[in-house]
């Protein structure tokens, strides 16, 4: 609910976001400056608590206003603030104008209005009015700079049932010169000094070791996250996360930013010298620079930011509340995803289509619902030096084409997929013979390559027209039901025909959301599933194109489980795509056992990477009694709440419990410690059962559970003792919770 706050004669002093448990609280200060007033539990909020926001003077500050000198902006928390004034912290915008030096800009408040619906964000992501949770509210702030002529209005939605308030900045010239734009940030605000502490939740890695998460606590100056890599990167996503000291799945209070975007990025986090924190983000300013023509609009990516008082728990429960309601298409959000058998570790790039029509028949056997076959199938391509750009069937390797190869696997009844790699093109190919220049690349220097490939240049709408009738013809021709769409090399040495260096790399951003976009509206039912040589772009931008992401490359269980939890911090388990692979794993070697490696997957969206006619005969039974398990509990495990109850790091065991939303039916998945001598039993205590019911609690893996049930009240104080007896390393359990009323209980 958005609430304006007025004064006497009707005029707006400041607004209250109030949403899901989280207030967000905004003031007018002096009728000119729009002020961060609170971000965090909800409150109570009146004229007289806005009048309460002082702005101090600073001993050694400047006054910006000479008319009153008792306050000084270095100490006013402003929700998108400019440099060159009195606050000599870091700005959300800077710009100049083009010709004739560089004022200082210096915005004042306009005026504001609430939004009838989602506005049109000039191409880049919003969220859209998400169904059963209710329609977003809007609310916009104009603020203008005399001299320049440059209007910037603050975007604020508010999201009913998880209290996410989403921002963003628009930009427009209506002065009569051109503007240049170095800094224009998604949002800024200030937390005030009685947070106190922080720590910062980030993650760093790369290829195939993404998102190692390592909290630690902040100090004195500004630190920031972010991706020059033109894609979100394997390091991390691009998010925020913050929690006041000892926080925990379940106590602590926690603060997060999600930026919508998939390029260049920073999140910032700066120790104010009042020791407060101000919090940022947005395009990465070093690699923009804009040219605002008079009467052009400029858009700010989104930032969607959540707010949690009851640990990491309650604070991812509302993150990915809003992802599955306002940010998955609506088609998508609720929809149990298919376990398919993805080629890649089986085959390579060796195959032909009686092994391909082999493999797929294993699949079937095993019970998958989708063959996928992955990187290949396509121009000449036999390794990875060739043909990205000819998406034809490889004549060698399936003569008779894409459309007879589908048909076959559908015959099996699966649902066929295909990976395809749409932003990239080999310098070996027909199309980069054909138009050398639709790649990104700079004017007189060597176009640079990264996995022998260059990148198409998506801000040209003739290379974004080619790219999508090539992928709706094969969709259409081939009958297929889910895409992998791959990305393999960050930018670099980016420039474009139509477009300066500084404009280039956000352009290439825009144009890739202009061709999903249109792809989802001409393919509505297809399935598209993310994936950057694994997760090098895992964001939030890309959520309403892309239903499920392809985590990492690595599915060795003991490095895939910690990724699996960083990444549930943000991404509900349902877009997070895992598979069981082969052992010894293809990344790192390790020989797991497979209990190992299927318990962990089915904490995601569980899938096949292995080829099964490598697999013994007690090892596919295994298999197939594994996927007959997850289908039967996939609703639950797709889309239940999740609990993690690893110790993050080394040295802890693993598990995931999921609940589902009635707390009737729970599954629990855990996995030891990888080689602890002297395990004995575990004991876990099951947060988010019910105390009112009793659980039966029984494991496909362990014979001789289930009498006698236990109370809910003892598995959330006592936990769950079992003893997991001797197995293949890691030793790796799943258990069934299955409720029944306490004697005499009436909610029952
Ligand atoms: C990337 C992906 C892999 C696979 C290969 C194919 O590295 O992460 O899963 O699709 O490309 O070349």
């Amino acid at each position: 609910m958005i609430e304006p706050l007025l004064g006497e004669a009707g005029e707006a002093r400041g607004w209250h976001l109030r949403a899901g448990g989280t207030s967000y609280v905004l003031a007018l200060c002096k009728g000119r400056y729009v002020v961060h007033h609170h971000w965090g539990s909800a409150m109570a909020v009146d004229l007289p608590s806005l009048a309460r926001l002082a702005a101090p003077p600073e001993g050694f500050g400047v006054a910006d206003d000479l008319g009153d000198r008792s306050y000084s902006l270095n100490r006013l928390p402003q929700d998108y603030p400019w440099p060159l004034g009195g606050d000599f912290r870091s700005p959300a915008i800077s710009a100049e104008l083009v010709q004739g030096g560089a004022p200082a800009l210096d915005f004042a408040y306009r005026g504001w209005r609430l939004l009838p619906g989602i506005p049109d964000w000039g191409g880049l992501p919003l969220p859209h009015d998400g169904g059963p949770e209710g329609p977003l509210e809007g609310l916009e702030l104009d603020l203008e700079d005399g001299l320049t002529g440059l209007r910037l209005s603050l975007l604020y939605l508010v999201a009913p049932a998880t209290g996410v308030i989403v921002r963003a900045a628009r930009l427009e010239n209506h002065g009569k010169e051109a503007i240049r734009i170095r800094r224009a940030l998604s949002f800024s605000l200030d937390l005030p000094p009685s947070t106190g502490d922080l720590d910062l939740w980030a993650t760093e890695g790369a290829w195939a070791r993404e998102r190692q998460l390592e909290p630690r606590r902040l100090g004195p100056g500004r630190l920031e996250l972010g991706s020059r890599k033109g894609v979100s990167g394997h390091s991390s996503s691009p998010v925020l996360l913050l929690a006041t000291p000892g926080t925990g799945e379940e106590w602590g209070e926690a603060w997060a930013a999600s930026l919508l975007y998939s390029g260049d990025w920073i999140l910032g986090i700066e120790r104010s010298e009042d020791g407060g924190w101000r919090l940022q983000g947005g395009l990465h300013p070093e690699l923009l620079s804009w040219t605002l023509a008079p009467g052009e609009t400029f858009h700010t990516p989104a930032v969607a930011l959540a707010h949690g008082e009851r640990g990491l728990a309650e604070l991812s429960d509302r993150l990915h509340g809003f992802a599955v309601a306002n940010l998955l298409a609506p088609r998508w959000a609720r929809q149990d995803r298919p376990v398919l058998l993805n080629s890649w570790e089986a085959t390579y790039f060796d195959f032909d289509e009686d092994s391909l029509v082999d493999l797929a028949g294993q699949a079937a056997g095993l019970g998958a619902e989708l063959f996928v076959l992955d990187d290949g199938w396509f121009g000449d391509r036999v390794d990875d030096k060739t043909s990205l750009g000819d998406w034809q069937a490889n004549p060698l390797k399936l003569p008779s084409g894409l459309a007879a190869l589908a048909g076959k696997v559908r015959a099996l009844g699966l649902d066929f997929g295909l990976w395809i790699e749409p932003e990239a093109v080999s310098r070996k190919s027909a199309l980069y013979r054909e138009h050398p220049d639709w790649v990104l690349a700079l004017e007189g220097r060597e176009e640079a390559e990264g996995r022998n490939q260059l990148v198409l240049d998506l801000g040209r709408p003739e290379v974004r027209d080619h790219l999508l009738s090539a992928i709706v013809g094969l969709v259409e021709e081939a009958g297929i039901a889910y895409l992998k769409w791959d990305m393999n090399r960050p930018l670099s040495r980016v420039g474009s025909r139509t477009a300066g260096p500084g404009e280039a790399r956000h352009r290439q951003v825009l144009g890739l959301y202009a061709l999903l976009g249109s792809l989802t509206k001409a393919c509505p039912g297809l399935l598209i599933e993310g994936c950057a040589g694994g997760g090098g772009r895992l964001d939030w931008g890309l959520l309403p194109y892309f239903a499920q992401f392809w985590l990492s490359d690595n599915t060795d269980p003991t490095w895939r489980a910690p990724m699996q939890d960083a990444a549930s911090l943000f991404f509900p388990p349902l877009a997070i795509t895992a598979h069981l692979s082969a052992s010894p794993n293809h990344q790192t070697g390790r020989v797991t056992g497979l209990a190992a490696r299927s318990r962990v997957a089915m904490a995601g969206n569980f899938g096949l990477e292995l080829d099964p006619r490598r697999l013994t005969a007690e090892e596919a039974e295994a298999v197939r009694k594994d996927l007959s398990w997850y289908r039967s509990h996939r609703r639950l495990l797709q889309q239940g709440i999740h609990r993690r109850l690893g110790r993050p790091g080394p040295g802890g065991d693993w598990a995931r419990l999921v609940v589902a939303p009635d707390g009737r039916r729970a599954v629990l998945l855990w996995m030891a410690t990888p080689g602890r001598p002297n395990q004995g039993s575990v004991r876990l205590r099951l947060p988010g059962l019910r105390p009112d019911l009793l659980y039966t609690v029984t494991s496909p893996d362990l014979a001789g559970l289930g009498s006698p049930a236990i109370p809910g009240s003892e598995l959330l104080a006592r936990g769950l003792e079992f003893e997991p007896g001797p197995g293949p390393e890691p030793r790796a359990l799943a258990f069934d919770l299955e409720a029944t009323p306490l004697a005499g209980n009436s909610h029952g």
